[in-house]
């Protein structure tokens, strides 16, 4: 399906709302019914139909067709964050005295979700490298129903190849669960590759104004409905409608938020590249990365998040380029209009062997504005 047509056509109504261009907020709690017959089929069909906004609201659901069809899913879920599509989605595979094979470092709750409470109803974990596929089919036991994986991590960009874990995976009955925020549907389609569910934080790149918290679970027809009936419908973490139609109004701008991002930040790494004051960058589709040829066989663009290490490791010096900077809001998370950076020596003790990465997010500036920022700044160091 063409992206415009999904971005500006698909699910809308518009005949149902007086011909408004942007449709409206269904801010409703509670669907009523004329006849008990009808409620009884509304009951029946639930998924589908609109008895009560913790399951569906025709806002939300409207968002919901055009995730799945930018994902090229035949179904998906919204949440109300990306926390909760990670729970949402590796509660519903898995049962008491089963397995789960993750990449290592994954996104911060996933991996508590997976070391913490996960173990609490006898669910262990095995974390591994994910840049060798040979180390999943290594930790893979008879009691293994998860591979849990995020392609590239975002802090150094690890990649995994999602067809041969697939394939893998498939060959023994093992579900596949990725979080594909750093990328989003237009980057990189892991249903293409064989992957069985997609999560997002789209609180990122998909509403991308720093003003919503919002996740998305992508799959087959079958496994959204069962995580619906079960998981979504149990722990109540929905997306309000509200939230729904400001990311409604995200979508429309999507490719081109990405496209501007994505530009700018080959220009700054392209300058950073040539600067004396820099020690490493990781970011996926960097030269110096080994996993390059895998990047550009996976991911369809260059995004806009990477990292870099100093040369100076003096932490007060650090603190203080991170400061003057102008453009970069010192913050966690990425994909909204305003460029950040998060310093590594916010996390770890001065002593630490990273405490000289930094974390940057490309927002949608001007490319001139965030290099002259930058050369000014980097002057301190
Ligand atoms: C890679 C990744 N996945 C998931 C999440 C969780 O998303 P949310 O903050 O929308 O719950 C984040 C949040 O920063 C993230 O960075």
């Amino acid at each position: 399906m063409n992206q415009s047509f999904i971005l500006n056509q698909l699910a809308e109504d518009r005949e149902n709302y007086f011909h408004a261009v942007a449709p409206p907020i269904i801010q409703t709690s509670n669907f009523a019914y004329p006849t008990v017959d009808e409620f009884k089929f509304a009951i029946e069909n639930e998924k589908d139909e609109h008895i009560y906004t913790r399951g569906n609201n025709p806002t939300v659901k409207m968002l919901c067709q055009k995730m799945a069809a930018l994902e090229g899913s035949e179904d998906c879920l919204m949440v109300g964050s990306g926390a909760a599509a990670i729970s949402n989605a590796v509660i519903s595979q898995v049962n008491a005295g089963e397995h789960i094979v993750s990449v290592k470092n994954p996104y911060t709750w996933a991996n508590h979700l997976m070391t913490k409470i996960l173990p609490r109803f006898n669910v262990q974990a095995t974390f591994v490298d994910g840049t060798d596929v040979e180390n999943f089919i290594k930790a893979c036991k008879p009691e293994t129903k998860l591979i849990y994986l995020e392609s590239p991590n975002s802090w150094t960009f690890e990649l995994q190849d999602l067809g041969q874990i697939a394939a893998f995976a498939k060959s023994r009955g093992i579900t596949t669960v990725i979080d594909n925020s750093y990328c989003t549907a237009l980057c990189q389609r892991p249903i293409d590759f064989g992957i069985d569910l997609v999560i997002y934080s789209a609180t990122k790149y998909y509403n991308g104004h720093s003003d919503v918290v919002a996740g998305a679970i992508c799959g087959s027809k079958e496994k959204i409905t069962q995580i619906f009936h079960n998981e979504f419908m149990t722990f109540g973490n929905i997306l309000a409608p509200q939230n729904a139609w400001l990311m409604l109004r995200s979508l429309r701008t999507l490719p081109i938020r990405l496209k501007q991002s994505s530009e700018t930040t080959l220009k700054v790494l392209d300058y950073l590249r040539n600067s004396d004051k820099i020690e490493r960058i990781w970011y996926p589709f960097s030269e110096e990365n080994p996993q390059i040829e895998l990047a550009k066989r996976q991911m369809k663009m260059p995004m806009g998040m990477f990292t870099i290490a100093l040369k100076n490791r003096n932490i007060s010096t650090i603190k203080k380029f991170c400061e003057s900077l102008q453009n970069f809001l010192i913050a966690v998370s990425w994909g909204g209009h305003e460029s950040l950076i998060m310093p590594k020596c916010a996390f770890v003790e001065a002593n630490d062997p990273q405490v000289s990465m930094l974390r940057f997010y490309i927002g949608l500036e001007e490319a001139s504005t965030i290099l002259e920022d930058l050369d000014k700044n980097l002057a301190i160091l």
